[in-house]
């Protein structure tokens, strides 16, 4: 099956209850944990293949649902770190799935660009074979400048691995003098892990009625409406996905108000810490000009200038390191053509 199938094959009733939903606030970004393939497929006396292969069916025809209902973002667990550890058969047969599937939508293009759709893949991708990883990074890179919808697949994905990742940016900018320790916040990390493009999750799904998040947008997911669903993943209907909605409907307006504070303590911080180093580059140049006291005055200004400079450099920092993530990408196609 098609990643994007054109059918539009909703009942009366479907679109009914779809017109109802987009009367009140629809998530602009919704993930899914897309668990209980090989439950479906025991449950359905298949092989474990066959029950991933109806896992990605099931994930083209939600894609589907999800752009009919105006969701412009979505962000899939298609493979954690933690997979690798699974039977070689199995890994094996993931592996395959993935690159059938990636091949399919290079011939795809046509497509794609008609509904303008983003494809990007979030993970250590250098886990995967060659061929894989030279897949994906054309995917990538032919869909890069499309707005209109943007999915997110996570491969060889664990969220505390993006955030030990983003540490280890972080800390290497430090050493190479390109940012300052104090630079290091929540707004610094947010920017260095893989989902920095992505906007903020709204509505967070898991099928199979398992009740956690298993290392999954661990750090996203923290002003996220969260939605567990008993059914297993091949088995999720639009009508599942409109519940979901719905309970988001019902939720959205406390995680409005919980990410709002969150953004206010976030800004305070960092005044206070600007405010801190300006004392103490202050501290520094009293001690070398052998002053008694520390001259403070026009403090706002300073730190206001101290603030923009910072900005710069964080700024160019990070620059810099979207730009080594994107010629990863680059080079692959390079190969892979
Ligand atoms: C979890 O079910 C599912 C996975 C580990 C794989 C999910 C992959 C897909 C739906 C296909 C996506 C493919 C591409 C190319 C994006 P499980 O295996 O943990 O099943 P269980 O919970 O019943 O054991
Ligand atoms: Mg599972």
């Amino acid at each position: 099956m098609s990643w994007f199938p054109e059918r539009n094959n909703q009942t009366w009733l479907q679109k009914m209850c779809a017109g109802i939903l987009k009367a009140g606030p629809i998530p602009k970004h919704v993930a899914f944990i897309m668990d209980g393939n090989r439950r479906f497929a025991t449950k359905n006396s298949m092989d474990r293949a066959q029950g991933h292969l109806q896992g990605f069916n099931k994930l083209a025809e939600t894609l589907e649902w999800c752009l009919d209902l105006g969701i412009s973002e979505v962000t899939v667990y298609a493979f954690s770190i933690e997979n690798f550890k699974r039977s070689k058969d199995e890994v094996d047969c993931l592996m395959e799935l993935a690159r059938q599937k990636f091949s399919k939508l290079l011939h795809e293009k046509e497509m794609i660009e008609k509904h303008g759709i983003c494809i990007r893949v979030l993970g250590q991708l250098t886990l995967l074979p060659q061929d894989i990883q030279e897949t994906i990074a054309e995917a990538v890179c032919f869909t890069k400048h499309n707005t209109r919808a943007i999915l997110n697949v996570c491969f060889a994905y664990t969220a505390r691995d993006d955030i030990c990742t983003s540490m280890r940016e972080m800390t290497n900018g430090v050493k190479q003098g390109i940012i300052k320790q104090s630079d290091i916040n929540e707004e610094l990390l947010e920017k260095c892990l893989y989902t920095s493009q992505c906007r903020k999750v709204d509505l967070l799904i898991r099928t199979s009625g398992e009740v956690r998040l298993s290392d999954f947008l661990l750090w996203e997911s923290a002003y996220t409406c969260l939605a567990f669903v008993k059914v297993l993943w091949p088995e999720f209907s639009i009508w599942h996905l409109y519940a979901a909605v719905l309970h988001y409907q019902r939720n959205s307006q406390a995680v409005e108000v919980a990410r709002q504070n969150n953004q206010i303590e976030r800004e305070r911080l960092q005044r206070e810490s600007d405010h801190k180093c300006i004392l103490e580059e202050l501290e520094e140049q009293m001690q070398i000009k052998g002053d008694k006291s520390r001259d403070t005055s026009n403090i706002q200004s300073k730190v206001a200038q101290y603030a923009k400079i910072r900005n710069h450099r964080v700024q160019c920092f990070v620059d810099g390191l979207n730009r080594r993530r994107a010629q990863y990408f680059e080079k692959l196609t390079c190969n892979h053509s």
